[in-house]
């Protein structure tokens, strides 16, 4: 499980994440919205370790992680796939994933099967250049590489960001299946609604660095919506 109390993070002088305070627990897709510049992805990399806040605390299951590295965070659990994919475009899809090796509780030097089994398309690719695949195949690459590091908790940001409808359905499955079979937290950076409300269980709504509703998704009214998310 993960919690996050009183959160908050200034970029400079600028406040951007205001006493946020979240709870995600494992088996369940937990869905953070809001629009563009309210502080999503700052909040996803204080999580992960790699901005540091100025208050408050982060804890996965009961450990307190707030001043740890963010390798450290990789090690006991935490995985990042971030906003634009980050893939290495010179390197094959197989060297992409050793890199996610990296993050691994126990040194190992083999990729895990089941990534391929999950991602078929990945292994007919394992000897192609990363930046030689399709957008929705790189985030496939970007999905398995932090899957290999054997996340308990996995964080993505907008996954679906360019991506052409039949991979966003199936990574959506792939999401709700990794919750519900193997137990992971998994919290979902998400500004498409249709995929929030068919393969998310609950939601936080940010605006301007601050969670300001939450609930499950049936509860994302119209409302809501119409208040916080529409331009
Ligand atoms: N490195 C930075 N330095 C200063 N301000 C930043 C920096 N990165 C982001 N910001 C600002 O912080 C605010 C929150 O940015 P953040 O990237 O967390 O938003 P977001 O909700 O992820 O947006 P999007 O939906 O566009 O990805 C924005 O106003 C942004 O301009
Ligand atoms: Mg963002």
């Amino acid at each position: 499980m993960l919690r996050i109390e009183q959160l908050s993070f200034s970029y400079g002088a600028i406040r951007t994440l205001r006493e946020v305070d979240m709870v995600m627990q494992p088996g369940e897709v937990t869905c953070v919205v809001g629009r563009n510049g309210v502080g999503k992805t700052t909040l996803l990399k204080n999580i992960m370790g790699l901005l540091k806040p100025n208050g408050g605390s982060i804890t996965v299951d009961d450990r307190v992680v707030t001043s740890m590295t963010a390798y450290k965070r990789a090690r006991i659990g935490l995985g990042l796939v971030p906003q634009g994919r980050q893939i290495f475009p010179r390197m094959t899809v197989e060297e992409n994933l050793f890199v996610g090796l990296e993050a691994s509780p126990v040194p190992t030097r083999k990729i895990p099967e089941f990534v391929y089994d999950l991602f078929p398309v990945l292994k007919e690719m394992k000897g192609r250049m990363g930046g030689d695949l399709s957008g929705g195949q790189q985030q496939q690459l970007a999905i398995a590489r932090t899957l290999v590091g054997s996340p308990k908790v996995m964080l993505l940001d907008e996954p679906t960001e360019g991506i052409q409808p039949n991979i966003i359905q199936y990574i959506g499955q792939v999401l709700r299946q990794l919750a519900r079979e193997q137990n992971m937290t998994i919290i979902l950076v998400e500004q498409y609604l249709d995929f929030v409300h068919e393969f998310g269980d609950r939601f936080y709504l940010m605006n301007r660095g601050k969670s300001v509703a939450s609930g499950t998704t049936d509860e994302l009214t119209a409302e809501l919506t119409k208040k916080y998310l529409s331009v």
